[in-house]
């Protein structure tokens, strides 16, 4: 930190005292706090952002945080680099506490060179990376930048690269989220996509990899960078992003409630937290929530919401592949992750996307010791064309794997359909459930009574005087011996049928009863997961 910064400060004045050297560390870290300077923290106002100490102050209880190689220098001479100044290369790194728990960040400062990754922003983000994964602290990185620094070439890159090794060597070991706060192009956007959690905020958070016009030139597509790339499009449209937000003040408030309900790493159990929500409260509603049509659809969420510790479920994914609901609660004061059909949207099904959607969650609440909760209402997985060319074999085998790979307490409640391949995807017993229970409204079958009828009664109902009555008998009587929860109940499938109010107290002393599980698996380097 010596050099140019520590050089005196008289010119001219003779009269001046020599520069101590803690007046010459105050001025060094003055310049370095001030970054880009005025003129960009105000550019940087003008366009909605929030400065990168800002945000960091945003994410850390208060005065909580401590920065980290702020006197970090580049080293390029390249193309006007040479003597080019650049407070902390561009990025704030360092750790504080997040209700009171170690996290470690790094934030990007649009404000100096638009937050450019070089050689050495990217050595400063890969040291905060090793130091987050040798003490088992998350990270949490503020995305905000033009992307590699142009005009230090393949160093660049290479800082890139070891970025994207870092995200993959603490995959499963330490949270990793990814907040988004601004322009984050090309192939910067695959660190975010390695981490766990993305997190965009509307009007601010742009992801792509080529832009509005080299898409236009390649293609001729017209589009703005919004449509492109903002938070809306990849909240719903890709599903890149699990969570959005309307500010950044928003923003940090769900990275702070996500990080309260996950262990610092896989070494340790969730935090517990007793929101004071009884124990043994049982939910009248839950009695008449489910229709007795299984044609009509209900919101799952109502379920969820009146079953775990009450205002704890945190949505995770919340606008994309809607048709299944994923997300982190308390039951009890310990962390679930919830999994579970939602009728209101596709009858329920399974697809493609909610496949990726639930099979990813599961295995991050996996890798990191949140037992799951799985609520069954699904006909199955999705007919038609666009589905099956588009792989839904190779997508749908992802949920079955990611269960079955899964040891943590795996608790399943049957609450409607769960027919054929999806009753299996939904966490049955043989994917290793270990407490499943049913409501009284289950059916559980391998498909439903229209369809099995018309297959197992074919000829019969072809043949009869009356098809249609002969099949409604046929589809009756189906219902009445298989669209039931008692056949699975008679062989052990289901533990037990329960009334749905008395729900809550039996998962939470399921909860309790399994919260010692342990399961050896056969040694290997590690699985090959569908993709
Ligand atoms: C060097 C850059 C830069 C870059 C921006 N700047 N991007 N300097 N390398 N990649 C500089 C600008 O010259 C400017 O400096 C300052 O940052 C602020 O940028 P502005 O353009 O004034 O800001 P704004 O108008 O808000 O536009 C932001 C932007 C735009 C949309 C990000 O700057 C842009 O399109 N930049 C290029 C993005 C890009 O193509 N990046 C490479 C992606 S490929 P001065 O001093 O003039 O104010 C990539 C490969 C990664 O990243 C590979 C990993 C495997």
């Amino acid at each position: 930190m010596a050099g140019d910064d520590t050089a005196s400060r008289a010119t001219g004045d003779e009269q001046a005292p020599p520069e101590t050297p803690l007046e010459a560390l105050a001025r060094a870290r003055a310049r370095v706090l001030a970054g880009g300077g005025p003129d960009r923290v105000e550019q940087q106002h003008e366009k909605g952002k929030l400065t990168a100490r800002e945000r960091l102050a945003l994410l850390y209880d208060p005065d909580s945080f401590v920065e980290i190689d702020p006197f970090v220098r580049h080293r390029a001479t390249d193309f006007g680099m040479a003597g080019r100044e650049a407070p902390g290369d561009g990025v704030v790194t360092g750790y504080g506490r997040v209700d009171g728990r170690t996290v470690f960040a790094f934030a990007q400062d649009f404000t100096v060179i638009g937050g450019t990754l070089g050689e050495m922003h990217a050595g400063k983000i890969c040291k905060v990376q090793d130091l987050a994964l040798k003490t088992g602290a998350p990270c949490v990185g503020i995305q905000d930048s033009g992307g590699a620094r142009i005009q230090e070439g393949v160093a660049a890159l290479d800082g890139y690269g070891r970025i994207f090794w870092r995200n993959t060597l603490a995959s499963g070991v330490i949270p990793q989220l990814s907040v988004i706060l601004g322009p984050c192009a090309g192939g910067a956007v695959y660190s975010p996509a390695l981490t766990d959690f993305v997190f965009m905020v509307q009007g601010t958070s742009h992801m792509f990899i080529t832009g509005p016009e080299v898409i236009k030139a390649v293609t001729g597509e017209e589009v703005t960078f919004e449509q492109l790339g903002g938070a809306d499009t990849h909240n719903r449209q890709s599903g890149v992003a699990h969570f959005l937000a309307r500010d950044e003040a928003e923003c940090f408030g769900l990275v702070r409630a996500l990080l309260g309900l996950l262990p610092a790493n896989n070494m340790e159990d969730p935090p517990f937290k007793d929101v004071g929500d009884p124990l043994d409260r049982q939910e009248e509603d839950l009695k008449d929530l489910v229709p007795l049509d299984p044609n009509r659809p209900y919101d799952i969420r109502e379920i969820i919401t009146r079953v775990v510790d009450a205002g704890t479920f945190l949505e995770v994914h919340a606008h994309w592949a809607q048709n299944v609901v994923v997300g982190f609660a308390r039951l009890g004061g310990r962390s679930v992750g919830v999994v579970g059909n939602q009728p209101r949207v596709l009858a329920g099904c399974l697809d493609i996307n909610a496949s990726d959607k639930a099979a990813r969650f599961v295995r991050f609440c996996d890798a990191f010791n949140v037992p799951l909760v799985t609520l069954v209402d699904t006909p199955g997985y999705l007919p038609g064309t666009a589905q099956e060319y588009g792989g839904i074999i190779r997508h749908g085998a992802k949920l079955l794997y990611a269960y079955s790979e899964a040891t943590v307490p795996k608790l399943t409640v049957n609450v409607r359909k769960a027919y054929g391949g999806a009753y299996i995807g939904m966490c049955s017993r043989s994917l290793g459930a270990d407490l499943v229970l049913a409501w009284p409204t289950a059916e559980i079958a391998v498909m439903g009574p229209e369809g099995a009828a018309n297959i197992i009664f074919r000829d019969e109902i072809r043949q009869a005087e009356d098809p249609a009555a002969v099949r409604q008998a046929r589809i009756a009587e189906y219902r009445e011996r298989f669209a039931n929860p008692y056949v699975a109940a008679g062989l052990g499938y289901v533990d037990d049928v329960i009334d749905p109010r008395a729900t809550r107290p039996r998962l939470i002393s399921g909860l309790e009863a399994l919260v010692a599980k342990g399961e050896q698996r056969p040694a290997r380097k590690h699985g090959n997961i569908p993709v």
